[in-house]
């Protein structure tokens, strides 16, 4: 396995839209995700897109370990708030509400930088594994902004291109040292 180079905002494959994976099966795209998933634990992130290490094509890694929890879970919905490691070829993703909250996101590829990012609160995702089965799942919490965060990617959209309030966006070490709202403050 290697570790892979990570694109910054800036790069054009960052802004553009990613490809269709014709063959999930493909050997190289196994390979792929085994250099993503070394670069991902590297970089100590919590998910990672194709794009973001210079491969334009729809595909994206992601976990929401419940000690990322966004949210205190008290519906009878824990489980869709936390996810293990997940592998979305082809991936989509569609709000099952129109509710939104605002929470800290931070991106490989804006390193240093936290932001604010409102998100859908509750949403359904699909896309296909490596052994071309279709999955789908709904997603609260954590679960649901990492998985927006990282389709996004596909679709050529960083994070602070969603933000409503660019005030809130800091760097990381002063968010530390004197923001702290909220419990989060990741790294999808
Ligand atoms: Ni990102």
């Amino acid at each position: 396995m290697t570790l892979l180079k990570i694109a910054r905002m800036g790069h054009p494959l960052l802004r553009q839209r990613a490809r269709e994976i014709t063959d999930p099966t493909a050997p190289e795209i196994r390979h792929l995700v085994n250099d993503m998933i070394e670069t991902m634990a590297d970089a100590d992130g919590a998910g990672l897109a194709a794009p973001q290490v210079h491969i334009g094509l729809r595909l994206v890694i992601f976990k929401a370990p419940p000690d990322r929890a966004e949210e205190p879970e008290n519906d009878g919905e824990e489980a869709s708030g936390t996810i293990g490691l997940t592998i979305l070829i082809n991936p989509d993703y569609e709000p099952l509400s129109d509710e939104k909250t605002l929470g800290w996101e931070g991106c490989l590829s804006v390193p240093g930088l936290n932001g604010a990012v409102p998100r859908y609160t509750h949403i359904r995702y699909s896309g296909v594994d490596l052994d071309g089965n279709r999955i789908e799942r709904e997603a609260t919490g954590f679960h649901a902004r990492v998985a927006q965060h990282e389709i996004d990617h596909l679709d050529g959209l960083l994070y602070p291109m969603r933000m409503t309030d660019l005030s809130l966006l800091t760097f990381s070490e002063e968010l530390k040292h004197f923001m702290r709202p909220a419990d989060e403050g990741e790294t999808p």
